[in-house]
């Protein structure tokens, strides 16, 4: 049987050090705002080259917090429009909605299947040919938020280009690429399952933004500038020395594991040779939180695997505008997302999996007939 992801063998390596760690911290009596999260923030800010790294209780509050703080510091209002990607996991535009904020799906490049920056051109420049037009119409667009899906980069050159020529914001939901390195402004999730994932939940937010890593940090701890002084309606959103402890030992291993990954993803790329199935194509750094493949056979394909030992999961059966959240897009299309949540499949693709494992995975797939 190989997992999709088995969490207990991707923490086996570290074990030891976790438990004396968090024993550490029961012992220390000291349960929030300690050294471990301080140390963390430290950490993180550095490995990411940024300035500032806020540590907060999860990443949607991660994503959430950064545009509350541009609303708080005048750089956003309530309806203002921000171009999100149509194929992302749903917290990524949830975060935008939350805030009051309209979220503008775009659609993917259709071999990356991420946020394609001839789209956000396309609704920047000439909206009226959008699919997203019918939201984006009578909104001014102030932000974009692009996301680095499946552990992949964005092609943030291009997107930062065409936010410097429109004055927009730009927020980036790193939720699955610890370790792609991108400059500026970055929402983090320690999901358990995520590359960088802690023992529950955890976020951050890194930037090199002094004044907006400040407001952050007010507005996870109640607003308050100091303590019993509120500026801010704030929220309560923090991460515990625990979860801190958990992730300053997993992250010294980060760059290994996802060298693992890619190691995989490679065997994967040369190994694979069935004409029914389309191979991720990386056009940028890529640290395959996920490896997505599409088929029109996805059902089909899954059940294949299972029958023989190979479990797989979907990110997404449904793109955020097929959502009865998102009831008020149900009108809206967007072909290349809803190709992508029809067909996709992620193979299993983490340091744990064995050679041998990897080579079951690829003579499954080249065996499998449509
Ligand atoms: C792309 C993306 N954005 C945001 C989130 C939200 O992170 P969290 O589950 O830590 O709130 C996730 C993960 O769950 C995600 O995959």
């Amino acid at each position: 049987m190989i997992p999709y992801l088995d969490l207990h063998t991707i923490n086996a390596p570290y074990e030891a050090d976790i438990k004396q760690a968090l024993l550490n911290v029961v012992d220390s009596g000291w349960y929030l705002f300690g050294q471990q999260v301080s140390a963390f923030e430290q950490e993180w800010a550095d490995y990411n080259a940024a300035k500032y790294c806020v540590a907060c209780a999860n990443g949607l509050d991660a994503l959430r917090l950064v545009l509350r703080a541009w609303i708080e510091m005048g750089l956003l209002e309530r309806g203002d429009g921000v171009i999100v990607p149509a194929n992302t996991y749903i917290a990524s535009i949830l975060a935008v909605s939350d805030n009051g904020l309209v979220p503008i799906p775009v659609e993917p490049d259709p071999d990356s299947y991420l946020i394609d920056p001839k789209a956000i051109a396309q609704v920047l420049e000439d909206p009226a040919s959008s699919p997203a037009y019918p939201v984006a119409k009578d909104v001014r667009i102030r932000a974009i938020l692009p996301v680095h899906l499946y552990g992949q980069r964005c092609e943030m050159e291009a997107i930062d280009t065409l936010a410097a020529r429109h004055h927009l914001l730009v927020l980036q939901d790193s939720a699955q690429s610890h370790g792609i390195k991108t400059k500026g402004t970055c929402a983090w999730s320690f999901y358990p399952g995520k590359n960088l994932g802690a023992l529950g939940d955890a976020g951050a937010v890194t930037t090199d933004d002094e004044a907006l890593a400040t407001v952050v940090r007010q507005l996870a701890f109640y607003g308050s500038v100091k303590k019993y002084v509120h500026h801010y309606k704030g929220v309560n959103s923090r991460m515990d020395e625990l979860q801190a402890a958990v992730l300053r030992i997993k992250m010294r291993d980060l760059d290994r594991a996802n060298a693992r990954r890619i190691e995989i993803a490679t065997r994967y790329a040369e190994g694979i040779d069935n004409p029914c199935i389309v191979l991720p194509k990386a056009k940028t750094t890529h640290v395959y939180h996920i490896y997505p493949v599409l088929t029109v056979g996805r059902d089909a394909l899954q059940q294949y695997l299972l029958e023989q030992g190979i479990h797989t999961q979907i990110h997404y059966p449904l793109a955020p505008h097929q959502q009865k959240a998102y009831r008020e897009w149900e009108t809206l299309h967007f072909p290349i997302t809803e190709r992508i949540a029809a067909e996709e499949l992620s193979l299993p693709c983490n340091q744990s999996m064995t050679d041998d494992e990897v080579s079951q995975v690829i003579a499954a797939l080249n065996t499998w007939r449509l």
